[in-house]
């Protein structure tokens, strides 16, 4: 695989992802996989250093999966529920059968991937119908704080990869999932997003 763009801050990432952790979105990370029913066989994408690993029940099943090599490795030295295997893939190009999962979750992943539309449609595809998917993710805001995003977009995506206009809640939409919940925090700049496939 080539090398992805997060192996160069992998060692940094957490201490990066401090002070957003303590007062951005506390709680939200549990949030996220709250949603998630019990006994789900279940596929993370964009797992990073496997920082949701605290929050998976011990019984979960699935897999842990992310395109950085640096990320993942991070995230092997991490604990993590014995039913979960870890995998480096590309979050558009999943290397799973339709339907091969109950449900699915990201977070803080769909502002860096290259294309949601490609990523959120593979979620749909490997979730079975009638599935969860569930995405904790930083958003364009609406009002005037979005065209403000939009500006500061130009900056950020090609400095950062970070794509901080990003409609995530809609392009699940536009890509068939039924969005059944989006909870808004932060201005509106935090959604957590609950599909159901
Ligand atoms: C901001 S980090 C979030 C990591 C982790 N989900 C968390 O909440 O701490 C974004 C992660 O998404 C991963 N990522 C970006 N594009 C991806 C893709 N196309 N497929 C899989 N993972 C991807 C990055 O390598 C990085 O680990």
């Amino acid at each position: 695989m080539t090398r992805a763009r997060y192996d160069d801050v992998a060692q940094y990432y957490e201490g990066i992802m401090r002070p957003f952790e303590r007062w951005v979105i506390p709680g939200l990370r549990m949030a996220a996989l709250r949603e998630i029913p019990a006994g789900a066989r279940t596929l993370e994408v964009g797992a990073g250093t496997g920082l949701n690993f605290v929050h998976y029940p011990a019984e979960a099943t699935g897999v842990a999966s992310e395109v950085s090599g640096e990320m993942l490795k991070i995230a092997g030295e991490k604990q993590r529920p014995g039913g979960v295997a870890l995998l480096q893939n590309c979050a558009e190009d999943l290397p799973f059968q339709n339907a091969s999962f109950d449900a699915a979750f990201a977070t803080l992943v769909f502002c860096s991937v290259a294309s949601p539309v490609k990523a959120l449609a593979e979620l749909r595809r490997v979730v079975r119908s009638g599935g969860t998917v569930v995405l904790l993710e930083h958003v364009r805001p609406s009002g005037v704080l979005g065209v403000l995003f939009d500006f500061l977009n130009l900056f950020t995506s090609k400095l950062f990869d970070d794509h901080i206009n990003r409609q995530t809640a809609k392009t699940a939409s536009d890509v068939g999932l039924e969005v059944v919940k989006v909870e808004r925090s932060r201005l509106g700049i935090i959604n957590l997003i609950t599909c159901r496939v």
